[in-house]
C-alpha cells in the first residue's frame, strides 16, 4: 500500500527550550499488561494475583522490566495491573507465557467465575513503531527502564508533531486506515463468566505517559499539586468519558505501586486511540494538555532547569496482528471489549 506522509512539522533550525532524551532500544519490545478487576472490593483476589505475577517476574524468560499500578475503572472497580516488558527478545514472551506456573493460574477455570475479572493486553512492537521520551537522561521506567543512560539531548521534541517524527516508521507510513471509533462503548454480550479473545485494532495508537514526582519541594511542589496534577486528572477523565469526540477507546489513569500494592510517587496514564492523528489532536488542542505542557516548560525555565519533576512517555502504533487481548470474567465494558471487531468466547462453551 502506498501511503502519503505528512511532512515533518519541525521548525527550521529548531532549538528545544528544555532537554529531552530517548531510550536506546534497537530491537522489538513486547509489552504485556496483566490486570485483576476486584468487583467484590475485598482485596483477597488482588493479593493472590500479586503473588502469582511476582513469582513470574523471575525465572525462565523473565521480563526485563516489571512495574505495577492501580486505578479505579469506568465502573468504579479497583483494578491492579502488572506491566511487563521484554526488549529485543521476540520469542521470549511466547516461552514465558507457556511456563507451567503461568498456565496453572491463568488457564484455571477458577478464573472464570466469582467476583474478580482478569485480563491481559499484549503488544508485540517492532522498533520502527515505537518512540520514547524522557525529560531526564537516567530515568528508569517503562520500555527504557534499567538501560542506564538514554540518548540525547535530542533535537526532535517539544514542537507539535515531534512524537510522530520520533517514530522511525513514520517516514514511510502515515498509520492512517484501520479502525475508526464512531460509537459509544456498547456492552456486548461477552464478558462475565467467560474467557474472551478480543480481536485487535488496526493502527491503534497507544501512549503511556507518566510523571515521577518524588522529592518535589517549595514552588515546584505547589505548581505540581495545584496546577499540573489536577489538569492531568481532568484531561484523563475527559478522554475516558468522551470516546467518540476524542477517538480514545480506553484511558486508565494510574498510580504506581510496589508488587505488594503500596503506592510509590509515580503516576501515569495509558490511553489507546483509534489513530495517531487523534492522539496528536488531543495533545495539541485540549485545554488541559495545553495548560500542563505550557506550565511545565515555564516551570523548567523559572527553576533554571533544576526541576525534580520528571516526565516521560512511550508511544506505539500497532497493527491488529501485533496485539493479543484476553478478558476472563471481566465486566463487558472492560478494555477493548466494547470496540473489538470480533469477540471469540473460548470458555465456557455456550
Ligand atoms: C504532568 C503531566 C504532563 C505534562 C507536564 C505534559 C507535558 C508535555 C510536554 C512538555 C510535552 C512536549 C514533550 C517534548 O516533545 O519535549 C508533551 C508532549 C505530549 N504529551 Fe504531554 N504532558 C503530561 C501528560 C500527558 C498525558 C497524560 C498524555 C496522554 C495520555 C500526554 C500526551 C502527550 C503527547 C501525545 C505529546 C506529544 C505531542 C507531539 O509531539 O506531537 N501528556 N507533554
Amino acid at each position: 500500500m502506498v501511503h502519503h506522509n505528512p511532512p515533518s512539522r519541525k521548525p527550521h533550525d529548531w532549538v528545544p527550550p528544555v532537554p529531552a532524551f530517548s531510550a536506546k532500544i534497537d530491537g522489538p519490545v513486547t509489552m504485556a499488561y496483566y490486570g485483576v478487576q476486584d468487583r467484590a472490593g475485598t482485596g483477597a483476589t488482588i493479593a493472590e494475583f500479586q503473588s502469582w505475577i511476582s513469582s513470574l517476574a523471575d525465572g525462565v524468560e523473565a521480563p526485563d522490566v516489571v512495574e505495577f499500578a492501580d486505578y479505579t475503572d469506568e465502573r468504579d472497580f479497583y483494578t491492579w495491573v502488572a506491566m511487563l516488558y521484554w526488549r529485543d527478545r521476540s520469542e521470549s514472551f511466547a516461552r514465558w507465557q507457556s511456563r507451567p506456573d503461568h498456565d496453572a493460574f491463568w488457564l484455571s477455570s477458577e478464573r472464570e467465575s466469582g467476583d474478580a475479572g482478569y485480563f491481559r493486553e499484549v503488544f508485540h512492537v517492532p522498533n520502527e513503531r515505537l518512540e520514547t521520551l524522557y525529560s531526564d537522561q537516567s530515568m528508569s521506567v517503562g520500555s527504557g527502564a534499567g538501560l542506564g543512560s538514554h540518548d540525547g539531548p535530542i533535537q526532535s521534541h517539544n514542537y507539535w508533531g515531534s512524537m510522530r517524527d520520533r517514530i522511525p516508521g513514520s517516514s514511510s507510513d502515515d498509520y492512517a486506515g484501520g479502525f475508526q471509533l464512531t460509537h459509544q462503548p456498547q456492552a456486548q454480550t461477552a464478558g462475565l463468566g467467560e474467557r474472551v479473545i478480543a480481536s485487535g485494532i488496526e493502527n491503534l495508537a497507544t501512549i503511556r505517559s507518566g510523571e515521577l514526582y518524588d522529592g518535589l519541594e517549595g514552588r515546584e511542589k505547589e505548581v505540581y499539586e495545584a496546577e499540573l496534577e489536577p489538569s492531568v486528572r481532568e484531561g484523563m477523565r475527559y478522554l475516558r468519558d468522551n470516546p467518540v469526540a476524542s477517538g480514545c477507546l480506553s484511558c486508565r489513569h494510574m498510580d504506581e505501586t510496589t508488587g505488594a500494592g503500596e503506592r510509590i510517587p509515580r503516576a501515569f496514564a495509558v490511553a489507546h486511540f483509534d489513530t495517531l492523528t487523534r492522539l496528536e489532536d488531543w495533545s495539541e488542542s485540549h485545554p488541559t494538555h495545553l495548560r500542563i505542557f505550557g506550565r511545565f516548560v515555564e516551570l523548567a525555565q523559572e527553576l533554571r532547569g533544576n526541576v525534580r519533576l520528571r516526565l516521560w512517555h512511550e508511544v506505539v502504533v500497532t497493527r491488529a496482528s501485533m496485539q493479543h487481548f484476553e478478558y476472563v470474567n471481566c465486566h463487558p465494558l472492560t478494555g477493548f471489549l466494547p470496540y473489538s471487531p470480533t469477540l471469540t468466547v473460548l470458555t465456557p462453551t455456550r
